[in-house]
């Protein structure tokens, strides 16, 4: 198989590219990207055969930025007929090793949204076909690769697979979270969604949970501390302005009107350090990794805004920087996503797994 799909935001098709390119030139899979504006997706022509099969097995989907999942193409069906297009589908799905589960998609586009009310009802005729092939388990596996049909229209499809192993688990790449409510502000939804993607759902307990302290840095008015209020942390949110009466009112939260680049907490018990601010990136990559060198924080995740343009390279150059500072203390594990509810800015979260271990599970 020659090319690899990689899914993105619409708008950061370059950016995807590029990193790609970059990405899989340096593991030794050279080729070249192709991509359309907007379209919300990119594709990897590897030069050589096999390489978009390796690179989908080797090449750590966690570790790449832009892509919200990663596509071994089999197959490129147009013209697909309307009264049957489970046929075709199923002839270019022949030959594929057995799938363990079913995922009808579209790009992240307004033209993928008018689709998916189809790929919604698409869904269950298909996986009884490929069942019926024998390409699909007959009860959904986690340990095989996972089918996926990417319509690009009603009458075309791409037709590949992802290694549950080294994909996004989320249908599209993307978390489905509910807004509470009584949320502050809808940049909740960031941190929630980052807690989905970087934190594994079975050390919730230990890493995300009551008893644990937290510094939020630039909170007003407090979306990002919500979610931690809501497990239940105390948490000190630094800002100039003002914060939600009613998260004020949980008891759980103190506020400092101070500068966020200069303020420090009294004692080191503070776990977790979340920043969402509009700054330079250099600027808060850097107060990050002055917390977390100096033990002010065993946690962190924040946000580092994008510029206009080099996106790409600044993002890389930022990371670069970050990892290069940790390196003196060493240990730390980084990783950086442009979120679904990201826009002009990815997320970065960094940990110490030696820390985690020492965390005291709950009776
Ligand atoms: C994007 S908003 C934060 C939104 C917040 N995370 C939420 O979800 O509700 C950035 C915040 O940073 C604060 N801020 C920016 N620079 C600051 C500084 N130097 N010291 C204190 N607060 C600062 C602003 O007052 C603003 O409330």
């Amino acid at each position: 198989m020659k090319q690899l799909l990689i899914y993105c935001r619409p708008g950061f098709e370059k950016e995807a590219a590029a990193e790609i390119q970059d990405r899989a030139g340096q593991f030794g899979s050279p080729g070249f990207a192709r991509t359309k504006d907007d379209s919300g997706f990119v594709i990897y022509e590897c030069f050589s055969p096999d390489d978009a099969d390796l690179l989908a097995r080797k090449l750590l989907f966690r570790e790449l930025i832009f892509a919200r999942q990663m596509v071994v193409v089999e197959a490129e069906v147009k013209d697909l007929p309307l009264d049957d297009r489970i046929s075709p589908l199923l002839d270019a799905a022949e030959g594929m090793e057995l799938c363990g589960d079913l995922r009808v998609e579209t790009p992240d586009t307004n033209d993928g949204k008018e689709l998916s009310r189809f790929c919604r009802k698409f869904t269950v005729p298909m996986r009884q076909a490929l069942r019926g092939k024998g390409l699909l388990t007959d009860k959904e596996v986690r340990n095989r690769p996972i089918l996926h049909l990417f319509f690009l229209a009603n009458n075309h499809a791409l037709v590949g697979y992802s290694y549950s192993f080294n994909n996004s688990p989320f249908h599209m790449g993307i978390p489905r979270l509910r807004f509470p409510a009584d949320s502050p502000s809808r940049s909740t939804l960031k941190l929630e969604e980052a807690f989905h993607v970087f934190i594994p759902r079975e050390e919730w307990d230990l890493r995300l949970t009551s008893g644990l302290n937290a510094v939020d840095l630039g909170a007003a008015p407090g979306g990002w501390t919500y979610p931690l209020v809501s497990r239940g942390m105390m948490v000190t949110a630094v800002d100039n302005g003002a914060m939600d009466t009613k998260l004020m009112d949980t008891g759980q939260v103190k506020h400092y009107r101070e500068d966020v680049f200069s303020w420090r907490p009294a004692r080191k018990n503070v776990y977790w350090l979340v920043c969402d601010m509009v700054e330079k990136p250099a600027r808060v990559a850097a107060t990050m990794a002055a917390w977390l060198m100096d033990e002010d924080c065993q946690e962190a995740i924040f946000n580092l805004k994008l510029p206009m343009k080099k996106r790409y390279a600044e993002a890389v150059h930022n990371l670069q920087q970050l990892k290069e500072k940790l390196a003196e203390l060493g240990g730390f594990h980084i990783q950086a996503k442009q979120l679904y509810h990201d826009r002009e800015e990815i997320t970065v979260h960094v940990y110490r797994p030696f820390k985690v271990a020492r965390l005291v599970p709950k009776e």
